[in-house]
């Protein structure tokens, strides 16, 4: 058998990290960026700026980046690759909507899957000119312009990509950009804008929208960033710890953004026994340390408007839910069907060829929990979806191993260290 035990320390956090290079690309100075995640998302990131004439260099372990303004992205000369990043895609299109330039944005197989008219049908609305693939996908061409015409946008879905792509837009906008949204999503960029000093407001509204007003265009002072750690990667320790007997680890300097951390909420009301110390504030986000230890854990109802606050943690809320007593309900997962897999196809695959009991109705899915014995040796399938590699590799402590995952290179794209760090906090028990 194998526990958790020990403390380490969580990379850095990927939305955080994709944000303080895009934001400090548009600042006017240098900026030191220190722990940004270097994944293969973050790099794509990275990379495109360097493309659109930004200077981007590394030395001791921290990042400097010379911004060139809002106004300061130069045309490109290659085509800009996104790989697998769906949050590079849609804020570096948004990013650059509003420069005078041309640019051909591609990305890998499940990238070119995804949706872009998300976000390229609001920048339509106010004159960027956009040639896509299908009237949804990569490759697209984008021509931007400075005279953007500043509106109000309502957006549909509860999507931080799609709010985050419009603000960046708005940035170098002449005139009164809104930005409505309907229910709360991860708000980095806006803690991130009012860290840099930003001018702006936010307006909450009693239905529970919430306005973004912005008046453009911006000259950002560059500040330095330290960009905290990840709480997303921080969830499958903290799950691993709940499901193998005998676990407890210690998590310091994890972001307590509300709009990250709902999942401790819910696991908590399963039953996880969980402590949270909130400690201080690093570059505009709250942080804190997080201890999680084995719990007998028991299934719970995850309303579907909770679904935009655990977007990324339904995988290991599913490995959580096998293992607890009675069945979980979790609703409204649509979003999950867009993602770099279909994850609600691959968990309920993968729980199958397991021998959990899973049912799923349109986009609600039941878990029911059980303690089974498994045979050596099942294949998992992992759709090249990170989430999904790293979800299964938490359930393999349990099973010790038995579980043979089908590709953990795509781990990479947002957390490069899990399995050093897996490795590190993993112990052998008696028995
Ligand atoms: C992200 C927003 C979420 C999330 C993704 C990162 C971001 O996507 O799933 O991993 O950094 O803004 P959506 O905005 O599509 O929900």
């Amino acid at each position: 058998m194998l526990k958790l035990k020990g403390s380490i320390k969580i990379s850095g956090d990927k939305s955080i990290s994709h944000r303080a290079l895009i934001l400090s690309a548009m600042s006017k100075g240098k900026t030191k960026i220190t722990n940004l995640l270097e994944s293969d998302d973050v790099m794509r990131t990275l990379e495109i700026l360097r493309e659109l004439g930004v200077k981007i260099t590394k030395s001791n372990n921290c990042w400097f980046v010379y911004g060139n303004g809002t106004n300061g992205f130069i045309e490109p000369e290659n085509a800009l690759d996104c790989g697998n990043s769906g949050t590079t895609a849609r804020l570096m299109i948004g990013a650059v909507s509003s420069n005078p330039i041309k640019c051909t944005f591609v990305g890998d197989k499940s990238l070119s899957k995804r949706s872009m008219s998300r976000v390229t049908k609001y920048l339509e609305d106010v004159g960027t000119e956009v040639n896509i693939t299908k009237k949804d996908y990569l490759p697209l061409m984008i021509h931007g312009s400075e005279n953007l015409l500043p509106t109000t946008h309502h957006i549909q879905k509860a999507s931080a990509q799609i709010k985050s792509a419009l603000i960046l837009a708005s940035l170098n906008i002449h005139g009164k950009t809104k930005i409505v949204e309907k229910t709360l999503t991860r708000d980095h960029t806006e803690r991130m804008m009012k860290y840099l000093n930003i001018n702006f407001k936010i307006k909450k509204l009693n239905n529970g929208s919430r306005i973004i007003e912005l008046n453009g265009p911006y000259e950002i002072n560059s500040k330095d960033i330290e960009v905290v750690s990840d709480p997303s990667s921080a969830s499958f320790f903290i799950v691993g710890a709940l499901i193998a007997p005998g676990s407890k680890v210690m998590l310091k300097n994890i972001m307590m953004n509300p709009t990250r951390i709902a999942f401790l909420k819910i696991l908590k009301s399963m039953g996880g026994k969980i402590k949270i110390k909130k400690t201080k504030n690093i570059s505009g986000e709250e942080v804190g340390s997080i201890t999680a230890e084995y719990s007998k854990l028991k299934g719970v109802n995850i309303p579907s408007k909770l679904s935009a606050m655990l977007i990324d943690e339904y995988p290991i809320l599913s490995i959580a839910a096998s293992q607890a007593k009675g069945k979980t309900v979790m609703k409204g997962l649509d979003e999950l069907r867009h993602k770099e897999s279909d994850r609600i196809n691959s968990i309920v695959t993968n729980f199958k060829n397991i021998g959990f009991k899973i049912t799923n109705k349109k986009n609600d899915l039941i878990i029911y929990g059980k303690d089974i014995k498994i045979k050596k040796n099942i294949k998992i399938k992992t759709f090249d979806d990170h989430r999904i590699a790293m979800s299964f590799s938490i359930l393999n402590i349990i099973y010790d191993n038995y579980l043979n995952i089908d590709n953990k290179d795509c781990i990479s794209i947002s957390y490069p260290h899990f399995e050093k760090h897996l490795n590190s906090l993993t112990v052998k028990t008696n028995g």
